[in-house]
């Protein structure tokens, strides 16, 4: 399988605090799923930020390293021209346009779309979550969070891309929301072909989603392969999986 998403030896920090990633790399194979998994402050975000060129917006800078996309540098380019060419982001938080309706919101996603194809694309989006069918002229900022998250994940997937980055895809919602999710996401990678690299402090989900895995912690990239093998590592079991809690 080919890399879609190459990241190479990236540092990366913010202003007066040090590195907040260290010489982190990372692949995202074409067509699958990668987590990216870490505790609070591991540098999942930076790596995030850094890739998608965000990190300046947070007084953030990258020191070295690379990041390729369908083997093209995309270093330090915008989003919208990391949306034209297929990569598309649900940041920590959401981001969603509160004060704007789903379908409004929707509506920026599908920005650089033909306009003769937003109305099939929005459908798709709206078959893969009928909620936001029912919600659609509704302000997004008055929806669940659950609702709020599909609507991000609405908004990166409306324009087609072939990647997304998810970052903490189930933070602070309901265990039955994020199945749900999980299981729509997967679809959308087994019928549509799309990559993604979900960053998620449930290890435990993203591993049975994902087929590959890569640990952030402090800075560094620690453990790194098969989703599976991942899951079955003592670094694993004791840092990220709770075996030493359940054990105590
Ligand atoms: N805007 C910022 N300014 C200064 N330090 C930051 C900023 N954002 C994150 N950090 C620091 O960078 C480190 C990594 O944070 P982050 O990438 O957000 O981790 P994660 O997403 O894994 O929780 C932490 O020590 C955090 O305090
Ligand atoms: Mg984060």
């Amino acid at each position: 399988m080919s890399a879609l998403l190459e990241i190479q030896g990236l540092s990366a920090g913010y202003a007066r605090k040090g590195l907040a990633l260290d010489d982190a790399s990372l692949v995202v194979p074409q067509g699958s799923i990668v987590a990216l998994l870490g505790a609070n402050g591991a540098g999942k975000t930076t790596l995030i930020r850094a890739a998608t060129g965000l990190l300046d917006l947070h007084h953030g800078h990258v020191a070295k390293g690379r990041v390729l996309f369908d083997g093209r540098d995309i270093l330090g380019l915008p989003s919208h021209q990391l949306v034209r060419r297929g990569l598309t982001l649900v940041p920590e938080g959401r981001l969603i346009f509160k004060q704007l309706t789903v379908e409004e919101n929707l509506n920026v996603g599908a920005s650089i779309l033909p306009r003769a194809q937003v109305r099939a694309r929005m459908d798709a989006v709206y078959a893969l979550f009928p909620r936001l069918l029912e919600r659609r002229r509704q302000a997004a900022g008055w929806m669940s969070g659950g609702e709020q998250q599909m609507l991000a994940l609405g908004r990166a997937l409306v324009s087609g891309p072939r990647l997304i980055l998810i970052d903490e895809l189930s933070l602070g919602l309901a265990p039955l929301i994020v199945l749900a999710i999980y299981r729509q996401l997967k679809l959308v990678g087994e019928t549509l072909g799309t990559s993604m690299l979900i960053v998620e402090q449930n290890a435990k989900l993203a591993l049975e989603f994902a087929s590959q895995a890569f640990v952030l912690d402090r800075g560094h990239i620690v453990l790194a392969g098969a989703a599976a093998d991942v899951a079955a590592s003592e670094l694993m079991h004791e840092s990220y999986l709770g075996a030493r809690r359940e054990a105590a």
